[in-house]
């Protein structure tokens, strides 16, 4: 069965098959570290609900990992998703409320702007991910923070080595890499928060302004919302490029689906949601057991750190019908890959829009476009994207 440590051959390309066999043979898997793999969807959704038998917090797993407050270690136990009641919700309350509808609605315009200059931008022969996907979300999440425009160059580096970290298996190198990059958007982003709090926008619209004013029951301190702020950065970035890129090849992979779209944009919004149940852009997630529990007749231990596989349960077949058939008319699709509970993605309206918009206008303006050459896999397991999708555009 699948061990996380020890990945099979072709695992980043495919690991469907892989889901499949958990699903119908081990849905709880137990790993030679003392973890486990859980892929079913009833069960993914009841533990993301239960955050009192489901801890977030992983601090006793960073410490080793990244060093006792190695700049790593402070990010990822200081933003929200890594964290519990009461931080949790003390930081999720403000976050939500300074995600406003207004301040999202302010970002549309700036959206399609983003993506029309992309595609005109687009050379014949293009790399869907360099030359589109990945550029987009930098820009719409620099927007939400009004960062001006000459410092954005880093952000996508920054937020790769900083994510990247969270791999099961690190090299000292990328330890390095991701240590290094937290201490360089620390340091830019106390001096973009220094200014902005010397002259606050308007916190209707100015989510950085919100998220330094806090709300009636309090403000964040300087390291949380530094960390948080640098967590909505990172978040919304690989997972979104992701979004956008697998959209992009599953509807080359599947022209007939890429017809239907083509004939009926109003199919874009079932389309991207298929999109996030075949192809999650984050495969995987984490909890760790507060007590010993059961389920499927296997004993888990107090303590025990559980791999949820959101990849595997939005293809479970007593969730979904034809689990592996990817439908862009596919409704009532209950997939979790935005998870669900207390921690459900914050910026899932965002990642939606960012999604619908870049995948309607690219088909509007290429809508015969062809993927040549050989395509790279991302090469992680808990995030599902290409590093390269060479494309001709007619
Ligand atoms: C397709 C794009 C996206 C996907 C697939 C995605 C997926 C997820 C998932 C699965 C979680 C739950 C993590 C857990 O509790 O284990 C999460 C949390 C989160 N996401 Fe997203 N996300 C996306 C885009 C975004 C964007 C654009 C933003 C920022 C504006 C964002 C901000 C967050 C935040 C702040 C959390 C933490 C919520 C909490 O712990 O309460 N995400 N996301």
């Amino acid at each position: 069965m699948l061990d996380l440590a020890n990945l099979p051959d072709g695992f980043h390309e495919n690991p469907f098959p892989h889901y499949d066999a958990l699903l119908a043979d081990a849905p709880v898997c137990p790993q030679p570290d003392g973890s486990f793999i859980l892929s079913k969807h009833a069960d993914l959704n009841a533990i993301y609900r239960d955050t009192t038998t489901y801890l977030s917090d992983k601090k006793d797993v960073f410490a080793p990992k990244f060093g006792l407050n190695s700049p790593l270690f402070e990010h990822h136990t200081t933003s929200l998703v890594f964290n519990d009641p009461p931080l949790h919700t003390r930081v999720r309350r403000i976050m939500t409320a300074a995600l406003t509808p207004k301040a999202l609605a302010r970002l549309e315009p700036g959206l399609i702007r983003t993506v029309d200059e992309l595609l005109d931008a687009m050379p014949q022969d293009a790399d869907i991910i360099e030359d589109f996907a990945s550029s987009i979300p930098i820009q719409i999440i620099g927007n939400l923070l009004d960062i001006p425009m000459a410092d954005r160059t880093p952000l996508r580096d920054w937020s790769l080595a900083i994510l990247g970290a969270l791999e099961p298996v690190l090299t000292p190198e990328q330890l390095t890499t991701g240590h290094g990059a937290v201490r360089e958007f620390k340091t830019y982003l106390q001096g973009l928060v220094a200014h902005r709090t010397a002259h606050p926008g308007d916190p209707e619209t100015d989510v950085l302004t919100r998220l330094i004013q806090g709300d009636t029951e309090g403000k964040l301190s300087e390291i949380e919302l530094i960390q948080n702020c640098i967590f909505i950065l990172n978040a919304g970035h690989e997972t979104t490029t992701n979004l956008i890129g697998n959209a992009l090849a599953l509807l080359h992979d599947h022209p007939q689906e890429r017809e239907k779209l083509a004939q009926d944009q109003s199919l874009v919004a079932p389309a991207v949601e298929e999109v996030l149940r075949v192809a999650s852009p984050n495969q995987f997630g984490n909890r760790e057991t507060v007590k010993p529990v059961t389920f499927r007749g296997v004993q888990i231990p107090a303590g025990a750190n559980l791999h949820l596989c959101i990849g595997a349960a939005n293809r479970d077949p007593e969730a979904f019908d034809n689990p592996d058939k990817f439908d862009v008319t596919r409704s009532s699709n209950r997939h979790l890959a935005f998870a669900a509970g207390p921690h459900v993605c914050v910026g899932l309206t965002l990642a939606r829009m960012e999604g619908k918009i870049a995948v309607a206008r690219f088909l509007k303006r290429y809508p015969a476009y062809s993927l040549r050459g050989a395509r790279t896999a991302g090469g992680r397991i808990r995030f599902r994207g290409y590093a390269n999708l060479p494309v001709h555009l007619t």
